[in-house]
């Protein structure tokens, strides 16, 4: 059976799924509930100095009949005293010793402010601390959190401040505002941190309320903007992972942003994380959620034969190439499976409205039953992404060409990219049709 235990930083876990900086690593209470579960490891939710949280917090935003794809919120950081947190620290570390656990930590950008929570968090026994460069929303107002994360020069300073005391691993959280991720984490490993993880939540304002006119949330008539989180921001968080893991810099990534099942834990370390952090899935499912991750994970690396989460790490990763590298001469078409269509023509519709007139639809049997005109298809796939049966596939066919990418096209036939006449000349003798 598959070996799920991690060695992350130094630190050992028995498995990749940690409970993620927030609401629900928030007590002691929670920490023992959540190992009991069988979480592998937990990051604290982020201490920081007094501070007082407003009321309706968060914000959902619901689509169709799926509840909450995405909500924001615009919590601050832990509003319990720091010495009550730090004592349920130590008592967690001291009956957990098998597992992971992290303590976030936010201060204002002053050596001192860094020096002294760095020790007392280390004090506990916790297994290293998450530096949280990522709050976009009340904290930077304050000058931390994303106004650190945002400026790679802050997150190396402050970063290598923390280290001058560190005994143990500083994960850099990093902020997914910004324009180039590689930078911050870069500068973070060049401060001094053992590993990264990422994504922190994403600017957003859920809504406006039509009767009042008032931001979602809204606390009595104003909001502010807050941060993303849950199953609509994976796609972002996967590939800043892969992003980052690409850069090869040397230290692990904490893959976090909209995991709910094993998975998406599968697709983060499969872009490169070691582990994984879950907050939003377990704010809507509770604890548990890591029973069936756990079971799906090990079954699926059995199925694929990895014996270990470091078999797969980074695996996809290596799949992504720039455009210029991707084969031209792919050729893909759609194609119906009559067996399962309900014949409600959202595929024409959108076809020969929004896309390019490739299916027509044929009177059979008294009902209009749609046909892919194969020769019109330029395979972009958006039928088979929105047909409701799923009948509608893409299949492969043959150009007649070999394979080539637009780098060696170009290489190939001088001119091509800024002069039509080479283009013409080219699609001519590849029989190509465009739109
Ligand atoms: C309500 C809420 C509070 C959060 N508080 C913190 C926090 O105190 N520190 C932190 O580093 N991240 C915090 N986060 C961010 C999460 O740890 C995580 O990075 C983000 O929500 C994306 O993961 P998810 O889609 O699993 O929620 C918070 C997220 C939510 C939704």
């Amino acid at each position: 059976m598959a070996d799920l235990s991690i060695d992350f930083a130094g630190v050992k876990a028995p498995n990749p799924f940690w409970v993620s900086s927030g609401p629900p690593s928030n007590t002691l209470y929670q920490l023992n509930r959540a190992f009991e579960a069988g979480w592998g490891g937990f990051v604290w939710k982020t201490l920081s100095d007094p501070l007082l949280n407003v009321t309706n917090r968060y914000g959902g935003i619901h689509y169709g009949r799926t509840r909450a794809i995405g909500i924001n919120n615009i919590e601050l950081v832990s509003d319990r005293p720091r010495e009550e947190n730090l004592r349920e620290i130590r008592e967690a570390k001291r009956r957990w010793p098998d597992r992971a656990l992290f303590v976030s930590a936010m201060v204002p950008s002053k050596r001192e402010a860094w020096h002294r929570i760095v020790e007392e968090i280390q004090e506990t026994g916790a297994d290293g601390i998450e530096l949280n460069f990522g709050c976009p929303h009340g904290m930077p107002e304050r000058g931390m959190g994303a106004a650190v994360g945002q400026v790679p020069e802050y997150c190396e300073m402050i970063t290598s401040w923390a280290k001058e005391v560190a005994k143990v691993p500083l994960m850099v959280k990093l902020t997914p505002n910004v324009t180039n991720i590689v930078e911050p984490a870069r500068a973070a490993v060049k401060g001094g941190a053992s590993a990264l993880s990422m994504i922190n939540t994403v600017y957003s304002i859920m809504g406006v309320d039509l009767d009042t006119l008032e931001i979602q949330p809204s606390v009595r008539g104003k909001g502010t903007p807050g941060g993303y989180a849950g199953p609509a921001v994976k796609p972002i968080g996967l590939y800043m992972v892969s992003k980052v893991a690409r850069e090869n810099l040397g230290v692990p990534i904490s893959g976090i942003g909209g995991i709910e099942s094993w998975r998406d834990a599968a697709e983060y370390i499969l872009l490169g994380a070691t582990s994984v952090q879950v907050c939003t899935g377990i704010m809507k499912y509770g604890f548990q959620i890591v029973k069936g991750m756990i079971s799906g994970l090990s079954r699926w690396m059995d199925e694929k034969g990895f014996a270990r989460i470091s078999d797969f790490s980074g695996l996809a990763a290596r799949k992504i190439a720039p455009f210029g590298e991707l084969d031209i001469m792919y050729r893909t078409v759609a194609e119906i499976d009559y067996s399962r269509c309900i014949y409600c023509r959202r595929c024409y519709t959108a076809c020969e409205d929004g896309l390019h007139q490739a299916i027509e639809l044929v009177q059979k049997n008294g009902r209009a039953v749609p046909r892919i005109k194969e020769e019109e298809c330029v395979g972009c796939r958006m039928c088979s992404l929105i047909c409701p049966a799923q009948c509608i596939r893409m299949v492969e066919r043959d150009r007649g060409f070999p394979s080539q990418s637009w780098s060696e096209i170009v290489a190939a036939n001088p001119g091509i990219d800024s002069d039509w006449k080479v283009m013409r000349r080219w699609r001519k003798e590849h029989n190509w049709r465009t739109k």
